[in-house]
């Protein structure tokens, strides 16, 4: 078996046509990520945090580059391909949450099952078995309106990993929630990323948020302004600088 990087991505664009106006959202964007990282991608406003995510969760194409992921190539995938890389190998979490209302807990998690060939009792214990990895299953009856936020994000969480996708992705996970439920999350991504190997790519502008991850790429203007290694990643159950609160 030859040994591939799980992303691997090359000199990626990504222009949007705004009228007469073209918008160039990321600007030759390369760099490779090994199955069981755990990332934090940092930089302001606008500078192509979400585009990239896009990309790498295989929402979206890019204009020009190459993405390969897990040995695939996906640049060129048209959307019916794409949703298919997605339903088996990405998993999605969102600032807010993006839970069905009406569902329980469970009924959440079992949801990207359907697209799935598992029968209902098989999705059923798969979808347990994930609300119970986030710490959840004396809760999966419950609907999101009686969960606190940091029990729906951990709802969103166990259904982003109920497929035992290859990649996490997370878009400003903690955004919605006071620092210690943010802490409290961020714990929960440690443990997956150090007890299951989970890949975790996370967006964040939190300083003490991406502090928690091994590796920080920091993007302004469309590019990689850099890419560092951080030797001393904060543990589980790290306390904010009061002076941060
Ligand atoms: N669908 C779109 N159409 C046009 N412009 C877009 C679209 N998505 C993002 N952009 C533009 O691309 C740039 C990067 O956006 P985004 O990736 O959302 O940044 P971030 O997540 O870092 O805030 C911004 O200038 C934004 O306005
Ligand atoms: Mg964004």
């Amino acid at each position: 078996m030859d040994k591939h990087a799980m992303i691997q991505i090359e000199q990626i664009t990504k222009v949007f046509q705004m009228g007469e106006n073209e918008v160039r959202a990321l600007d030759g964007v390369t760099f490779s990520i090994e199955k069981g990282e755990m990332i934090a991608i940092m930089g302001p406003s606008g500078s192509g945090k979400s585009t990239l995510m896009s990309i790498v969760g295989c929402l979206d194409v890019p204009s020009e580059g190459s993405y390969l992921l897990d040995g695939q190539a996906v640049e060129n995938m048209n959307d019916s391909q794409l949703a298919d890389v997605r339903n088996r190998k990405i998993g999605f979490v969102f600032q807010q949450f993006n839970l069905l209302a009406r569902t329980s807990a469970l009924e959440n998690v079992m949801l990207p099952l359907s697209y799935t060939n598992l029968g209902g009792r098989a999705s059923r214990e798969k979808a347990m078995h994930a609300l119970e990895v986030v710490g959840l299953k004396d809760r999966v009856r419950h609907h999101p309106s009686e969960l606190s936020g940091g029990q729906q994000q951990r709802v969103a969480i166990a259904r982003a990993l109920v497929n035992d996708p290859a990649i996490l992705i997370a878009d400003e996970p903690t955004g919605a929630l006071d620092s210690k439920t943010g802490a409290e999350i961020m714990d929960l991504f440690q443990t997956l990323h150090r007890d299951i190997g989970q890949t975790v790519i996370m967006v964040t502008h939190d300083a003490f948020i991406a502090r928690h991850a091994q590796r920080v790429i920091r993007l302004a203007d469309g590019r990689i302004v850099s890419d560092t290694i951080n030797s001393t990643p904060l543990k589980a159950g790290a306390r904010r600088p009061d002076a941060e609160l």
